[in-house]
């Protein structure tokens, strides 16, 4: 394994407990084969790669064995993830209180092509606040309708597509989502540290850390590898 040891310690959480419903691949879409691995075995590799430790994975009750099968060989912690992916991290968050890190990313196990300049990226933002994310311009224009008639326009400077990724200290998130009372399934981590009162810094993301949500998203041309044989 290599990586950058020039940057800080971090921990990593990777939910990957949802149903992947979208997705339609008659298996939750982390386990499903993309560009020759399962999904959420390309997540983990890189956060280990990136020099996360100790990454704590958050899968579904009933997928224990599935999930052990496309992690073979991978040093990770299993947690069981919740109903909703707010309570997912929730959860993998508590699994890391005794390791007690000072930094924390959370990451999408649905979004495999992480990149090593967004997590430099995020850390040296984790410096001076207290969240750091990735986000994206929007380059089309955007309105608000109701059904389907445009009600107005919405000015998209002020407007971002967030990803993840999301960096923070370990102790505030832990806190938020321990605190959390808003939506029962908030949109991200950045809206739950935002409403314990928590700055979020904006970084620059990057496209290829788009996230699989559709059939099409799958590229499924590639030999399936042989897990279980350590991580590149
Ligand atoms: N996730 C989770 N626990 C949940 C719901 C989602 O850990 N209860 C995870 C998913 O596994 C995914 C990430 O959160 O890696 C982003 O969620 P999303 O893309 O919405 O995945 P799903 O909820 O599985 O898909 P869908 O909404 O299409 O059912
Ligand atoms: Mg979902």
């Amino acid at each position: 394994m290599t990586h950058d040891q020039t940057r800080p310690g971090f921990a990593a959480v990777v939910v990957a407990a949802g149903t992947g419903e979208r997705a339609a691949q008659g298996l939750p879409k982390q386990f499903a084969q993309h560009r020759g691995k399962p999904v959420v075995r390309h997540s983990v590799e890189r956060m280990l790669r990136f020099g996360a430790d100790p990454v704590v994975v958050a899968i579904p009750k009933d997928e224990q064995e599935r999930a052990e099968q496309a992690l073979a060989g991978l040093p990770v912690q299993y947690v069981f993830g919740g109903a909703t992916r707010q309570l997912s991290v929730r959860a993998a968050l508590e699994a890391l209180v005794s390791s007690n890190p000072q930094m924390v990313l959370i990451h999408d196990a649905a979004r495999p092509d992480l990149q090593g300049e967004v997590v430099s990226r995020l850390l040296a933002a984790l410096e001076r606040t207290r969240g750091a994310i990735p986000v994206l311009p929007v380059v089309d224009s955007i309105v608000r309708a109701l059904g389907q008639t445009m009600e107005s326009t919405a000015r998209r400077e002020e407007l971002h597509r967030v990803q993840t990724p999301q960096a923070f200290r370990f102790a505030d998130i832990l806190s938020a989502h321990c605190d959390w009372s808003g939506e029962p399934d908030a949109g991200d981590d950045a809206q739950v540290l935002h409403a314990a009162g928590g700055t979020v810094a904006l970084v620059a993301g990057d496209p290829r850390l788009a996230k699989l949500t559709f059939a099409e998203d799958f590229v499924t041309d590639q030999p399936a590898i042989r897990v279980g044989q350590g991580f590149d």
